[in-house]
């Protein structure tokens, strides 16, 4: 089961199952921490949440195809497998999940989950068809390991509530966590993808949680949201952003479009952006 550094390694679903049921026996309970690899601190957190919610830790390494729209970076996602072992092994995770792309996906495999206008608005419009491989990939992870609880990062907000709602919708019987989301200490939300940052790209990037954090000003104080956002808009454009994909106001729940009339009291609300930088799509959001 073991390869050589790093923690208990299988990649078979049969393996993972075995491993999976022999805890089962012995009364342990499994978290899941599903991650496509090119780790950073976003994903230990994950991970120690993990251990603080169930006795035993399973992490899996899968860089979803997909996922990937045409042109996007599925060649070139960051790999780096022994790398991700190593820090794995320091959080302890107790089984890590590294599957082919044919044990994910068999032959003529061709059973696809769309959760429909959630998945569609936003990072799914604007990255056609990205939730219905998020939703796919996640629902065959639950199923394989069938763990207690798994856990997603707040980061990727619409994700977590895609894979939230496909679960409910399933009735896949598992508790779905969201873990804040980890930040540099200028408030740039960590992300595999600010690789792709030159030196230069790095500095202006937090200016994306700078202008969220505005629009969640003025959502709280009642301000004028359409004004918030234009700012915002054109303040990412001065940082150096190419361009903006959206940045809106939305209920976190139905990703409704919330504006001056909606009552913050009663509906749970987040403030959502996405813009491009360089090579880098950067997103994030704040809660309301
Ligand atoms: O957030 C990610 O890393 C991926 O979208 C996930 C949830 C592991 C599915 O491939």
């Amino acid at each position: 089961m073991s390869d050589s550094s790093g923690p208990p390694t299988v990649r078979t679903v049969a393996d993972l199952r075995a491993a999976v049921a022999t805890w089962r026996s012995a009364g342990e309970t499994i978290a899941l921490v599903p991650t496509m690899g090119a780790l950073h601190e976003g994903h230990l957190s994950l991970v120690r949440a993990a251990h603080a919610n169930a006795s035993k830790v399973v992490a899996t390494l899968f860089v979803n195809p997909t996922q990937f729209g045409e042109n996007e970076d599925l060649s070139t996602y960051p790999r780096d497998e022994d790398r991700d072992r190593e820090l794995f092994a320091q959080e302890k995770v107790d089984l890590l999940f590294a599957p082919a792309i044919d044990q994910m996906y068999g032959e003529n495999d061709s059973t696809r989950i769309d959760v429909g206008e959630l998945g569609t608005c936003l990072d799914g419009e604007y990255r056609p068809g990205f939730f219905v491989g998020v939703a796919t990939v996640v629902a065959k992870l639950l199923l394989q390991s069938l763990p207690d609880v798994a856990l997603f990062g707040e980061k990727d907000f619409q994700q977590l509530q895609v894979i939230r709602r496909m679960v409910s919708d399933l009735h896949i019987p598992v508790e779905i966590m969201g873990v804040p989301t980890v930040r540099e200490a200028d408030g740039l939300a960590l992300s595999s993808r600010n690789a792709y940052l030159t030196p230069e790209e790095r500095e202006a990037a937090p200016a994306l949680y700078s202008v969220l954090n505005k629009i969640a000003d003025a959502a709280r104080s009642g301000g004028d949201l359409p004004a918030a956002i234009d700012d915002g808009m054109d303040e990412l454009r001065a940082a150096g952003f190419s361009s903006v994909d959206y940045l809106t106001v939305r209920n976190a729940d139905t990703f409704a479009v919330i504006d001056a009339s909606t009552d913050l009291q009663r509906f749970p609300g987040r403030v959502l952006g996405a813009a491009h930088l360089g090579k880098a799509r950067l997103i994030d959001n704040v809660k309301l």
